[in-house]
């Protein structure tokens, strides 16, 4: 089975530690970097799956419905949310920017980071940035805190067990993994962020990758709102997810689109809807695939609701 066949079963059995690539990586290490975000799981129970070339369908219908709206000289503001390491933000960029040169692309998601902290024995945690231990690296094992092991990997479950016992233990102080922390650990930051993204931001000042979450609501601060692979039933329940439709009405300008979908997991196939936001909520401009599981309720939607 090639790598990228097992990739999916190999998750957390990876240390995050790789996903440290620094500025210049070989062409090994982002694939390892993606090769790790493919199946890497938060405390929240999102995943980070991502991957090159995963929307060419649904930027091809959107570029069909920017062409049709938008003179090639317009300021159009794009946010992608939710994107992950952002390489599928910097893809759309590449393409959108040859079509509107004056755009301005913000692709954000709630984590950017990581936090490693190397204990003085050598084992290595990695957190999110609120502290929460995703992973404990102690040679000659990987395994996971958090979200626990496997019944199939019974020494694994011992391992973790340990761990968590061991950090348990250590009663790091709260805030530990905080950037400004005054905690005196031996901590480092690992971007998520794709190098690809990262060098797109630092050579091009119409891209620009920040924290934000998806339920943010930023009056009228864009034509173009991209939320693919976030807004799932899986995820969110109805009370959230209405949230997340209103929260994409208010930050989209009247008669600007939002795109709205999920890619399949069996056969990766995006499903997905745009949406034109009209006054009183969201009209169904089309679709790729079978559009997206929450096009119902977008569409039920009103600003009253
Ligand atoms: C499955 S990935 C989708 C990545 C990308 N949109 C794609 O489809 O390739 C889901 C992402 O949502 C992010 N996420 C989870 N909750 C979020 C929230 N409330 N606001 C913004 N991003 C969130 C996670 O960090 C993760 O990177």
């Amino acid at each position: 089975m090639a790598l990228d066949e097992r990739r999916r079963y190999m998750g957390h059995r990876v240390a995050y530690s790789l996903l440290d690539v620094g500025e210049q990586p070989s062409a090994e290490q982002i694939r390892v970097f993606e090769d790790i975000c493919f199946t890497l799981r938060l405390a929240s129970g999102t995943f980070r799956t991502s991957f090159r070339n995963r929307f060419a369908d649904v930027n091809a219908a959107v570029d069909g419905v920017l062409a049709s709206r938008f003179e090639a000289d317009t300021a159009l503001s794009i946010q992608d949310r939710a994107v992950s390491h952002a390489l599928t933000s910097a893809e759309w960029a590449g393409d959108l920017f040859r079509r509107f040169p004056q755009a301005h692309f913000e692709a954000s998601d709630l984590l950017l980071h990581l936090v490693q902290l190397t204990e003085p024995d050598g084992g290595i945690y990695i957190a999110e940035p609120d502290g929460t231990i995703l992973q404990a690296v102690r040679e000659p094992f990987v395994v996971s805190v958090h979200h626990p092991e496997g019944r199939r990997f019974p020494l694994h479950r011992l391992v973790a067990l340990r761990e968590r016992r061991r950090i348990e233990k250590r009663n790091l102080p709260s805030g530990w993994a905080d950037k400004d922390s005054q905690a005196n650990l031996n901590t480092k930051t690992i971007s998520l962020v794709h190098p690809e993204a990262r060098a797109l931001a630092a050579s091009d000042s119409r891209f620009v990758v920040r924290k934000r979450s998806v339920f943010d609501i930023e009056a009228a601060s864009c034509d173009v709102l991209r939320t693919m692979n976030i807004l799932n039933w899986g995820y969110f329940s109805e009370e959230q997810l209405s949230s997340g439709v209103s929260a994409a009405w208010h930050s989209v300008r009247p008669g600007g689109v939002w795109v709205v979908g999920r890619t399949m997991e069996d056969d990766f196939r995006n499903n997905a809807s745009l949406l034109r936001r009209n006054e009183d909520g969201w009209e169904l401009l089309t679709r790729v695939g079978d559009g997206s599981e929450l096009e119902a309720l977008a569409l039920a939607w009103s600003p009253g609701t």
